[in-house]
């Protein structure tokens, strides 16, 4: 029950997902949870069910001066700011040959640049009393695909970018880990709109070849990759820096 008791998290996309998964972990071990979101009636409604140690604020992550609102109203409301977890991200499939640059730049502007400017937000805010930054990558970052190419490369700068904070702030003396999460597949609006995208014969063929790869033979459900956010977010991870976390049933084994 706490695990992580009376820490402050910051949880971006944290509407739905993986991100609201992560929220229900944090909350069900003593946190208290600021999600953030583009989606404004959803990320609303949901702070509200997840109740009273939980809010809300709409925020782009790919705004800088919104990370400087963001995180400032936390520590104006909680007092500190203990946790970050950089999870909002897009993805779609469309080869290398295809992809549009506009779709190419939005795709590293969210799941990368966000992530980076979030890092650097955090960090000055928690190098003096300590904290933990998670970033959400993706087995994506790990293995090449061919219909990801956006996808692949955000996920790749996510991994050592990751690990590269992470070094900087052990060497500089500061209190903060910084690691990665790499799940696998994952039953989430996400994936469902990725594939719903596709033409319905690519999209059962793209399926079934998925779930072949995948050793459990199944896809995660996002309480499962919650449960790795909760455990580096806790003093169990305190050793724990600049690594990945991979949750994907076996698949990059
Ligand atoms: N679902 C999977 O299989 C899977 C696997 C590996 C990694 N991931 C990663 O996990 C993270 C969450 O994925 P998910 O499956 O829960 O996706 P999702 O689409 O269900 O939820 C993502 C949320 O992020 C929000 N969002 C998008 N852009 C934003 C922005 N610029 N600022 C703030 N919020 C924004 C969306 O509104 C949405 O609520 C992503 O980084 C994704 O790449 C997902």
């Amino acid at each position: 029950m706490n695990r992580v008791k009376g820490k402050v998290c910051v949880i971006t996309g944290g509407a739905r997902g993986l991100g609201l998964a992560a929220a229900e972990a944090l909350l069900a071990e003593g946190a208290k949870v600021l999600i953030t979101d583009l989606d404004v009636a959803t990320g609303e409604a949901e702070a509200k069910r997840l109740g009273n140690n939980a809010r809300f604020r709409q925020q782009d992550s790919t705004q800088p001066e919104q990370w400087n609102d963001v995180l400032d109203g936390v520590i104006a409301e909680w007092g500190r700011l203990d946790v970050l977890v950089n999870n909002a991200g897009i993805g779609s499939f469309i080869d290398v040959e295809k992809v549009t640059l506009e779709s190419w730049q939005r795709t590293l502007d969210v799941n990368l640049n966000g992530v980076f400017l979030g890092t650097q937000a955090a960090i000055a805010r928690m190098k003096a009393q300590g904290g933990s930054i998670i970033n959400m990558a993706s087995i994506e970052g790990l293995l090449g695909d061919g219909m990801l190419p956006a996808y692949n490369a955000s996920k790749g700068g996510v991994r050592i970018f990751t690990r590269s904070a992470a070094i900087h702030c052990a060497r500089s003396g500061y209190p903060i880990r910084i690691n990665a999460v790499c799940p696998g597949f994952v039953d989430t609006q996400l994936v469902a709109s990725a594939i719903g995208a596709l033409s319905p014969e690519v999209a059962q063929t793209l399926a079934a070849k998925t779930m072949a790869r995948i050793p459990m033979g199944r896809f995660a459900k996002p309480a499962e990759i919650a449960t790795a956010v909760l455990f580096l977010a806790s003093d169990e991870a305190s050793y724990v820096t600049g690594s990945d976390l991979v949750v994907d049933g076996g698949m990059t084994a």
